[in-house]
């Protein structure tokens, strides 16, 4: 089968090759937008990520360019229009599950990296500067750790601070067993005790700006956010003014809301017009890295598996393991 893979990177292209087999695999450097659409002409199939636009418009488009199968190589699916795909008769895979844990390990690195300022130590002692002035942080051990979600990652984050010695509290409308292990409370109560909390619930409606001007003022003073979900679930300005307040201690993203524009390439060369981002970027306790929590061997591994066997369900015909 043919597929047009949208926003390739090499990384990609070297761990897809591996497993082509009898398809053929055309790698575009191009995000999909609409007018990058009719290059997928002759494509069943189009494999995309997490920054390209599937609209209605792009959909539409896709489809008559001959495409029938949307396999998505990540595991949200936020951008894609799922209405619109079913209308058309569209198919739409992802990959739910590719190592739960690369993302959760990145939560936790993040968090422990503006914790014990790591950053900042990094960088001193390669200039001979041993001073320790500034680089104070706090024991998790002991602290109240909130998780917005507790899907596979959720899960895996709340271990790794369980097992840290933290007390782990929960929230998720629709719980898993495993959830039940740990304290499960309604948002209020995960706002006003926590001294981190960490994202990994999906971006829907009722997600969109979790963390807001409001829920910031609802958050115990000095907390720690940390980000690896989707941008979208924090008001960054509204978290800029928490930042200037010391209402929020300590913002760990992984993600942005407007990281369509910039991340995933090399921007140091350009003016980054996103004053937003830039403010960001100058606080010493805001960490942020470029939608990296899931890039591991394994999740690599794992993510090619998983599309191989999406469009393997597709070919011969029977239900999408894991449609959309
Ligand atoms: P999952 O589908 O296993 O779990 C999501 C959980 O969130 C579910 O238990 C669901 O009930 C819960 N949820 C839904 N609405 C909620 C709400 N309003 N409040 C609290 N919980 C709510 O998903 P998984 O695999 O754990 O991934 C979570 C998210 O992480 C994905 O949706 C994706 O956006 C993000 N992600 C980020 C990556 C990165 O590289 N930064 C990589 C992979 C995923």
């Amino acid at each position: 089968m043919r597929v047009a893979f949208y926003s390739t990177k090499e990384y990609d292209k070297e761990f897809f090759k591996k497993a082509q087999g009898e398809h053929e695999f055309l790698f575009l450097k191009n995000a999909l937008r609409s007018e990058t659409a009719p290059l997928a002409a002759g494509c069943e199939a189009v494999c995309v990520f997490v920054n390209d636009e599937l609209t209605r418009e792009v959909l539409v488009r896709l489809r008559h360019e001959g495409v029938r199968l949307v396999a998505l190589r990540c595991a949200g699916y936020n951008n894609v229009d799922i209405e619109a795909a079913r209308e058309l008769g569209l198919k739409v895979a992802r990959v739910p599950a590719y190592s739960p844990h690369a993302v959760a390990e990145h939560a936790v690195a993040m968090l422990l990296t503006l914790n014990r300022k790591t950053h900042r130590a990094y960088n001193r002692v390669r200039e001979g500067n041993f001073e320790l002035h500034g680089l104070m942080g706090f024991d998790l051990f002991g602290k109240t750790v909130g998780v917005f979600g507790t899907g596979k990652i959720g899960i895996a984050f709340a271990k790794i601070m369980n097992g840290m010695g933290c007390r782990v509290l929960v929230c998720d409308p629709y719980p898993s067993e495993e959830a039940r292990q740990f304290e499960l409370v309604d948002p209020e109560e995960l706002y006003r005790e926590c001294d981190v909390v960490s994202l990994h619930c999906p971006l829907l409606e009722d997600t969109y700006h979790l963390y807001n001007q409001e829920t910031f003022l609802k958050s115990k003073p000095g907390f720690t956010l940390i980000n690896t979900g989707r941008g979208a679930l924090v008001d960054a300005s509204a978290a800029i003014a928490a930042l200037k307040t010391g209402q929020l201690g300590y913002l760990a993203m992984d993600v942005y809301e407007e990281e369509r524009d910039y991340f995933f390439a090399d921007q140091s060369s350009g003016i980054i017009q996103d004053d937003v981002l830039m403010r960001l970027m100058t606080f010493p306790n805001v960490l942020i890295t470029g939608h990296q929590a899931f890039f591991t061997h394994e999740a690599m591994a794992g993510i090619v598996g998983t599309t191989m066997d999406n469009i393997a369900d597709y070919q011969a015909g029977v239900d999408l393991r894991n449609g959309v």
